[in-house]
């Protein structure tokens, strides 16, 4: 039982949804009157970005890409590819990148750094989650789910080993799974 892996539930189902409905209020006063293109980072944000998507009210594109970070430890080496490119050309459009956790910075701080050579008109960056004491890069984050302290989660998208993805909440996983 993937239960019996979790030291503590950080966020439930309710609290996911009520943060997600704030979040998606925010982006629909901000781009009011813009067509928003938000970019999905795999594999982690897919099911933020699926709640995300149905609450914003504006006309919105949707697009995926993937880079490579973990493996299967627990912290990122800082060299970061692209696995998957996006599809279209962001060149004129307002970007939102949607991202599970911000953690290190390295793989968003390099991300923003290539979709910024592709001229977007404007790009911001949406986290579910913040560990802001692991941050070795300064990100700047425009939409912000939670701040939470430097423990290993799981659920609601995030993995370990590309395990748990699919539990519908945020937990704390138990040291003892991974050391
Ligand atoms: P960063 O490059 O160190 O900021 O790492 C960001 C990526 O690492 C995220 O997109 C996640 O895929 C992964 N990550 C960081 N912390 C966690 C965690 O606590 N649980 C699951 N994945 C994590
Ligand atoms: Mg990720």
């Amino acid at each position: 039982m993937m239960e019996h892996d979790i030291q503590e539930v950080l966020f439930s189902q309710e609290q996911l949804d009520r943060r997600v409905s704030e979040l998606a209020e925010q982006i629909n006063r901000d781009y009011a009157d813009k067509e928003i293109l938000l970019v999905s980072v795999l594999r982690g944000s897919f099911i933020f970005m699926a709640d995300l998507a149905r609450k914003i009210t504006r006309p919105c594109r949707i697009d995926f890409m993937s880079v490579s970070s973990y493996g299967k430890g627990t912290s990122s080496s800082g060299q970061v590819q692209i696995t998957k490119d996006l599809s279209e050309d962001i060149s004129g459009l307002h970007v939102i990148v949607i991202e599970d956790i911000l953690d290190s910075g390295n793989t968003l701080s390099y991300l923003l750094r290539i979709l910024e050579q592709r001229h977007p008109a404007s790009i911001r960056l949406c986290t579910l989650l913040d560990k802001p004491d692991r941050r070795k890069v300064e990100v700047a984050v425009h939409y912000s789910g939670f701040t939470i302290p430097d423990a290993f989660v799981v659920g609601y998208g995030l993995d370990y080993a590309e395990r748990y993805r699919n539990l519908p909440y945020i937990g704390i996983l138990k040291p003892e799974v991974y050391s």
